[in-house]
């Protein structure tokens, strides 16, 4: 453990782990109801004052990158190709100095058209969520008609650019644990990088149940009846996907195991939710109000003060473990995943 919290520099915690990776979450809404993530009727939205400015945004990433060594921004949700202020948003993150890196995890829905205006604002890749490939199922899990869609906004982002194209997809037991290798296959056929993530418990109806859970070892069983897996050599950093290379490489394939093999010690992750808090965990119980101080008249070097000293209470780990784990009050769509 480090002594004291240092009054400049990056993000660090007291367990020596630094953020370089900002998830800002643009909205809290979304255009699906996927149902392990959220009731048919949405949920109790954000008000528009509660929601950061576009400005708001920009000027919070700028001290970010600037001033605590972010090098990573990813905009998610909700939805993030919803919020209506995306392409300028991207447009001055991608202007600042040092320029970081721009990703986005999205459903997919409305990439196909926007995917070369965001390509152009200076987004540099996408990672995009499916589940099934299915479109009955589809239908069923996410409560939308919109398989279509989302492979039409795959398609849309590999022919832009915004690659590596990387697809999220959560097994659920008896809802799509039976399409792993096809999902794979049409992954390796369109040049995608898929990652199985493995059910964390986040979602808004709070029916998270561990035994439900399809955990990484029977996701790799399910892979391998298809596919040679071999571990892959790339180094993995802070990435939450452990990858391997399929039927000898070049393609790989990822499985996130959040739950069975948790990857907290070598997390370099900070979040910024749309109502401008942030939270040192994807399962942190605290957070700390940026927003309040923004509009209360706080300089840079003030929001840089209280972002450090966020990070500095962040937790070892998510517990989800422990007797005394508590989901947080926030579901995965109000955080952003
Ligand atoms: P890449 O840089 O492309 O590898 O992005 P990513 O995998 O970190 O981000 P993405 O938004 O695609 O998230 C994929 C899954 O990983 C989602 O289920 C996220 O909730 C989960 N995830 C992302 N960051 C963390 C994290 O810090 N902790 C945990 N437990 N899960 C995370
Ligand atoms: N556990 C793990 N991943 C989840 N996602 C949504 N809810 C959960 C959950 N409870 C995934 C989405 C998307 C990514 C941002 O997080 O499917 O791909
Ligand atoms: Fe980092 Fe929290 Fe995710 Fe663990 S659960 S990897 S500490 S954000």
């Amino acid at each position: 453990m480090t002594a004291a919290q240092p009054t400049d520099g990056p993000l660090v915690d007291r367990y020596g782990r630094v953020a370089r990776d900002l998830r800002v979450s643009l909205t809290d809404k979304c255009n699906l109801r996927c149902t392990y993530c959220m009731p048919a009727e949405g949920l109790p939205w954000l008000a528009g004052p509660q929601l950061l400015t576009d400005a708001e945004i920009v000027r919070l990433v700028r001290v970010a990158v600037r001033d605590l060594g972010v090098t990573e921004v990813r905009f998610t949700g909700g939805e993030p190709l919803i919020r209506p202020g995306l392409v300028g948003i991207v447009t001055e993150v991608a202007a600042l100095e040092p320029r970081p890196r721009i990703s986005l995890t999205t459903n997919g829905i409305g990439l196909a058209r926007l995917a070369p205006t965001l390509r152009a604002a200076g987004l540099d890749r996408v990672n995009v969520s499916l589940d099934t490939l299915d479109a009955g199922r589809f239908t069923r899990l996410t409560r939308r008609d919109r398989l279509a869609d989302v492979l039409a906004g795959l398609a849309g982002a590999t022919a832009a650019g915004l690659t590596p194209v990387k697809v999220n997809t959560v097994l659920m037991r008896g809802v799509n644990d039976d399409e792993a290798p096809a999902l794979l296959r049409f992954a390796l056929d369109h040049g995608y990088e898929l990652r199985f993530i493995e059910q964390m418990p986040l979602d808004a109806q709070h029916g998270w149940d561990r035994a439900a859970m399809v955990t990484a070892e029977e996701i790799l069983a399910a892979l391998r009846t298809t596919f040679d897996l071999r571990p892959d050599s790339a180094e993995r950093g802070a990435a939450p996907a452990e990858t391997w290379l399929v039927d000898g490489g070049p393609a790989r394939v990822g499985v996130i195991a959040s739950v069975t093999r948790p990857f907290c010690g070598d997390c370099d992750r900070t979040r910024l939710t749309a109502d401008g808090q942030v939270r040192a965990c994807l399962f942190a119980t605290e957070e700390s109000d940026l927003r309040g101080a923004l509009r209360a008249g706080a300089d840079d070097a003030e929001i840089a003060r209280r972002w450090r000293t966020a990070m500095w209470g962040k937790r070892a780990g998510h517990g989800i473990d422990d007797p005394t784990f508590l989901q947080p009050a926030r579901p995965m769509s109000a955080i952003g995943g």
